[in-house]
C-alpha cells in the first residue's frame, strides 16, 4: 500500500469514528440502510477541502442530556449555519437531497461536516475533564448532535460543553446527572413530572420553576411535548407572541423538525433542558391526535381520509415525527432493529425502577377517534385488545417482576394516559361516561397489569399519567374484583400520580372560572371511590422525592401561563409509606389549596407571589385576572 492512499484510509476511518460517534447518524435504525441515513453515502458526498467558518456556525438551540445511566449520559446540541431548519427530507430510499441555505437550492455536494468537541467534568470551569471527544453532523441530521458521554461515575454531577472544533465556538454551559448503581443505597432523589406542554398556549413556566429552585435530580415528560396542530385550530399564540412554526397542521420531516426547534425557543424549556437530564417519551401529539398503530383521529384508513390529512400514511408520518423526535430529543436509540421502541426502564439505585411505557404509538389497537365512541366503548372489555401490543406487554409484566425479585423499594411506571377507572359521565354522559382513549378503553390490559401485582403481591407501585390536562390523585384499586375501602385505603396495591398541563388549557372550559373548576372536581372526586384529589383549575406539574421510607408528591399550580413568570402555588402534597400501598391518611393531610379531597377541605389561602417588583400579596381571586 503507498503511503498517501494509507493516509486517506486513515483519514477516512477516522472521520467514520467521528460520524459514528453521533447517534443521530443511527436514528431510528443503523441496521436497516433505507431507514436510517448511510454514513458513507454522507462521507462521499461531503467535502473535507471546503470547511465550515466557525464563525458562521451557532448553537441554535442550548445542550441537553438525558437516559442518564451510572456510568453513561446523552448529551445532545445542535450547531448549524442557521436556526432554520434542514428541508432535505430524509428520504426511505436512503439518497439525501442537500439544501444550500444560502441559495436555498438543492446541491448535490456540499461542505465539510461541521466537526464539534465536547468535553465532561466535574467542575463548572472544565478542568477535571473525564470525557470527551470529536463529532460530526451534517444537514442530514438538520445539524444535530447527539452523542454518549462515557466513563462517568454512578449519581454524579457533572459539567459539559460543545465547542466547534478549533474555534473559540462554544455552546452554553450543561449540567447532568448520572443515576445511582443498581445495588447503592442512595438515601434520597427527586423528580420532575411534567405533560402537555402546547407552545399556543402559554409561556412553558412550568419546566423553570424546578431549575429556579434546583429541587430534583431528573425530569420526566410523559408526552404531548408539542403538538402538530396550526395556532389557529388549537391556541392563541397570537395574542401572546407564540405561533408556532411552520404555522400549519404538520406532516413532512421539516415540518415535525421545525415545529420542536420552535418550542425549544422557550426559555424554561431551554434552561431545564440545560440543567437536567430528562427521561423522556412520547403520547400521541408528537405525531397526531389520538394516534393508534393504524392511524390518528384525522386518519381513518379511508381514502377521502388520507387525501385530507396532507396524503401522508400514517405510518409515512410517524416516521418523519419519530425521526425528528429522536434527533431532537437527548434519548438512547432503545433497540435498533425496533425504530418505533421508546419503551425502556431505568434502575436508580435500590430505591426506584422506572419504567417508561409506549401506550400510544408502538401497538394499541384502536382508540376512539370521537366519531366511534360507541364501538370503542362496546368493544372496550375484550379480552384481545392491548395499549401497548404483546411484546411491549410481556417487557413490561417481567419488568414489574424482577424489579420485585431484585428488591428494589419502588415501581414508578410512566404511562402517558390515566390507568384509574374514572367515571366523567358529568361531561362525557351516561351511554359513554368513561375516556376510552385512555386505559379505561382497555381493560383487558389493565386487568392483566393488576392481575400481576395483586397475584404476585407486587408493592410500592407509582403509576404517573399525563395527557388529561388536570391533575388526578388515586389509590390503585382492581374495582369489581378486590374489595376497597375509600377511606382507609384497605385494598389498595399502590398509588397514581396524574398531573396537570404545563400549559394546555382545561378539559372543562379553557378560560373556566376557578369557582367552576373546583364545583366540577367535587363531582369527580365523589362519584369516584378511588379518586382521593381532584384539580382542573390550574396548569402546572409535580415533583416526586423519593426515600426508602415514604414518597412525597408536591403538587404546584400555575397562577398564569400567558406571560414568563417565576409564580406558583404549592397545591396539594400527597405522602405514601412504604409497604402501605395505598395514600396516607388524612389525604394531603386534610388540606388543598384547590380542587377537591376526600375527607378534607379545600382552603384557599392568600399567597405571597414575588412579581418582581416587591412582593404581593394575592387571593386566588386576584390570580384569576391575570
Ligand atoms: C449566530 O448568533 C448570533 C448571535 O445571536 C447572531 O448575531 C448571528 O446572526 C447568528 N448566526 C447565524 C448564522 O445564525
Ligand atoms: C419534503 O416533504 C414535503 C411534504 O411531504 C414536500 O412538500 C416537500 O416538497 C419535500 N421536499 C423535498 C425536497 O422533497
Ligand atoms: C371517518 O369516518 C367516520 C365514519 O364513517 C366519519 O364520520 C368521519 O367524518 C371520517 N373522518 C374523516 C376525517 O374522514
Ligand atoms: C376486568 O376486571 C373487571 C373487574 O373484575 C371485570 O368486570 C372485567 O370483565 C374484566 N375484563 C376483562 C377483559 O378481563
Ligand atoms: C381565553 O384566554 C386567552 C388567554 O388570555 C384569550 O386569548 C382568549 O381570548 C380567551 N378566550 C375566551 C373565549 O375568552
Ligand atoms: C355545580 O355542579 C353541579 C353538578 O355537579 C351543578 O348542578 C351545579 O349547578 C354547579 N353549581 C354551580 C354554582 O356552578
Ligand atoms: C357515574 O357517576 C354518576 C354519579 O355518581 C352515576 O350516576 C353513574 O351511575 C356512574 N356511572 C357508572 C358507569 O358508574
Ligand atoms: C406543601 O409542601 C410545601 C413544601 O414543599 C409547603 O410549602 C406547602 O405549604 C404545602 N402545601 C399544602 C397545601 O399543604
Ligand atoms: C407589580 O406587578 C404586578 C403584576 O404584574 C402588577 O399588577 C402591580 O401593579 C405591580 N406593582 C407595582 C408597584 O408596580
Ligand atoms: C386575601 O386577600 C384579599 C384581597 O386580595 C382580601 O380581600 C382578603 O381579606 C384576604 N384574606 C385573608 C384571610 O387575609
Amino acid at each position: 500500500m503507498k503511503l498517501h492512499s494509507l493516509s486517506a484510509f486513515l483519514f477516512v476511518s477516522a472521520a467514520l469514528a467521528s460520524y459514528t460517534k453521533n447517534i443521530n447518524y443511527r436514528s431510528p435504525s443503523e441496521h436497516h440502510p433505507a431507514l436510517g441515513v448511510s454514513i458513507h453515502k454522507v462521507v462521499k458526498r461531503n467535502n473535507p477541502a471546503s470547511p465550515w467558518d466557525p464563525s458562521k456556525l451557532n448553537f441554535t438551540h442550548g445542550v441537553a442530556s438525558g437516559d442518564p445511566y451510572p456510568d453513561s449520559v446523552i448529551l445532545w446540541t445542535r450547531i448549524a449555519p442557521s436556526s432554520d431548519n434542514d428541508k432535505s427530507n430524509a428520504t426511505v430510499s436512503g439518497y439525501v437531497p442537500l439544501y444550500n441555505h444560502d441559495t436555498e437550492e438543492y446541491i448535490a455536494v456540499s461542505k465539510a461536516p461541521v466537526c464539534v468537541e465536547y468535553k465532561v467534568s466535574t467542575d463548572k470551569e472544565c478542568g477535571d475533564v473525564v470525557d470527551s471527544g470529536t463529532a460530526y453532523t451534517t444537514s442530514d441530521i438538520d445539524y444535530t448532535v447527539k452523542v454518549e458521554a462515557k466513563n462517568l461515575k454512578p449519581f454524579t454531577q457533572y459539567y459539559y460543553q460543545f465547542s466547534v472544533c478549533n474555534s473559540d465556538n462554544k455552546s452554553p454551559l450543561g449540567r447532568t446527572k448520572t443515576t445511582p448503581e443498581a445495588d447503592d443505597d442512595v438515601t434520597s432523589v427527586g423528580i420532575a413530572v411534567y405533560s402537555c406542554s402546547n407552545y399556543p398556549f402559554g409561556f412553558f413556566n412550568a419546566y423553570g420553576n424546578p431549575v429556579r429552585k434546583d429541587s430534583v435530580d431528573y425530569v420526566i415528560h410523559l408526552g404531548d411535548y408539542i403538538y402538530e396542530y396550526a395556532n389557529g385550530d388549537y391556541g392563541w399564540g397570537q395574542t401572546i407572541g407564540r405561533v408556532p412554526l411552520p404555522d400549519k397542521q404538520i406532516y413532512s420531516l421539516y415540518d415535525y423538525r421545525k415545529r420542536i426547534a420552535t418550542y425549544r425557543t422557550d426559555l424554561d424549556l431551554v434552561a431545564s433542558h440545560q440543567q437536567f437530564p430528562w427521561i423522556p417519551v412520547w403520547d400521541d401529539h408528537e405525531v397526531a391526535d389520538n394516534t393508534y398503530r393504524d392511524g390518528s383521529s384525522e386518519l381513518n384508513n379511508t381514502e377521502s381520509s388520507f387525501v385530507e390529512d396532507g396524503g401522508v400514511s400514517v405510518d409515512q408520518r410517524k416516521m418523519n415525527a419519530v425521526r425528528a423526535y429522536f434527533e431532537w430529543m437527548p434519548i438512547r436509540q432503545v433497540e435498533m432493529d425496533d425504530n418505533l421502541r421508546i419503551w425502556r426502564s431505568f434502575s436508580i439505585g435500590k430505591l426506584i425502577d422506572l419504567v417508561m411505557l409506549d401506550t400510544r404509538q408502538y401497538d394499541r389497537s384502536i382508540t376512539d377517534l370521537y366519531w366511534n365512541t360507541d364501538y370503542v366503548h362496546a368493544i372496550s372489555n375484550d379480552a384481545g385488545r392491548s395499549l401497548m401490543g404483546s411484546r411491549q406487554e410481556h417487557w413490561f409484566y417481567n419488568q414489574l417482576t424482577s424489579s420485585q425479585k431484585r428488591g428494589a423499594t419502588w415501581r414508578v411506571i410512566g404511562s402517558q394516559i390515566i390507568f384509574s377507572r374514572i367515571n366523567e359521565s358529568l361531561a362525557y354522559g351516561d351511554d359513554n361516561p368513561f375516556d376510552y382513549d385512555a386505559w379505561d378503553g382497555y381493560e383487558s390490559n389493565r386487568n392483566r397489569t393488576l392481575s400481576l401485582l395483586y397475584n404476585n403481591d407486587i408493592q410500592n407501585n407509582i403509576f404517573l399519567a399525563g395527557d388529561s390536562h388536570a391533575s388526578w390523585v388515586s389509590d390503585l384499586v382492581w374495582l369489581g374484583e378486590k374489595s376497597y375501602d375509600k377511606e382507609t385505603g384497605e385494598g389498595s396495591i399502590g398509588v397514581e400520580f396524574a398531573g396537570s398541563a404545563v400549559t394546555s388549557p382545561c378539559p372543562y372550559g379553557a378560560n373556566i372560572s376557578l369557582a367552576n373548576a373546583n364545583n366540577y372536581s367535587t363531582w369527580l372526586q365523589n362519584a369516584n371511590d378511588e379518586l382521593q384529589w381532584q384539580d382542573l383549575y390550574y396548569r402546572g406539574y409535580y415533583e416526586l422525592h423519593f426515600t426508602s421510607e415514604e414518597v412525597t408528591a408536591n403538587y404546584f399550580g400555575l397562577p398564569t401561563v400567558v406571560s414568563r413568570n417565576n409564580w406558583e402555588i404549592p397545591l396539594a402534597n400527597f405522602t405514601v409509606k412504604s409497604g402501605a400501598n395505598k395514600l396516607q391518611r388524612p389525604i394531603a393531610g386534610g388540606v388543598v389549596e384547590s380542587g377537591s379531597v376526600k375527607g378534607g377541605k379545600t382552603v384557599q389561602t392568600n399567597l405571597t407571589i414575588d412579581t418582581g417588583n416587591g412582593t404581593w400579596f394575592v387571593s386566588h381571586a386576584d390570580l384569576e385576572v391575570l
